[in-house]
């Protein structure tokens, strides 16, 4: 996402997903033997964070992460970034809505985003 300002320094990063993501939040990690290649987190009906490798992209593991977080859940809802064209369409082939746009002004990095919303008896 090369149009995303760096906010925070590796060691921040790391604070924040050992002492906020990892206790608060359900995790679940892609694997190939013991590499981590991908993970997706959610809390409170929210997905918070997905990311695969970038030479893993397109191989389904996405999907199949995105299928484990709602089988635990009736409806999720995530903020991405507008210009995050792939995540987008990403969403919306699995039944995500686009709801509502901001100017960015309300998230830390201060880019336009939107609120994208699932739900299983939709
Ligand atoms: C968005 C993201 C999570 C998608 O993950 P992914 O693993 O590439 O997604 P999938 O492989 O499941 O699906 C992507 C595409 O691969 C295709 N695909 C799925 N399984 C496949 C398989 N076995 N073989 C080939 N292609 C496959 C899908 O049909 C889909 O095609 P599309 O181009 O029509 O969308 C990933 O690109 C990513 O990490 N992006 C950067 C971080 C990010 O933007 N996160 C979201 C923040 S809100």
């Amino acid at each position: 996402m090369p149009w995303l300002p760096v906010l925070h320094r590796p060691e921040e990063d790391l604070w924040f997903f050992s002492t906020m993501v990892l206790p608060e939040e359900m995790v679940l990690v892609a694997r190939e033997n013991t590499q981590p290649v991908g993970f997706i987190s959610s809390h409170q009906g929210w997905l918070n964070h997905l990311y695969i490798a970038p030479d893993r992209w397109g191989m389904g593991l996405g999907s199949r992460l995105l299928e484990a977080a709602r089988s635990e859940t009736d409806h999720l809802q995530l903020w991405v970034f507008q210009d995050n064209m792939k995540a987008r369409h990403f969403y919306s082939k699995h039944g995500f809505c686009e709801r509502a746009f901001t100017d960015g002004r309300g998230n830390e990095e201060k880019v336009p985003d939107l609120r994208m919303e699932w739900s299983r008896d939709s």
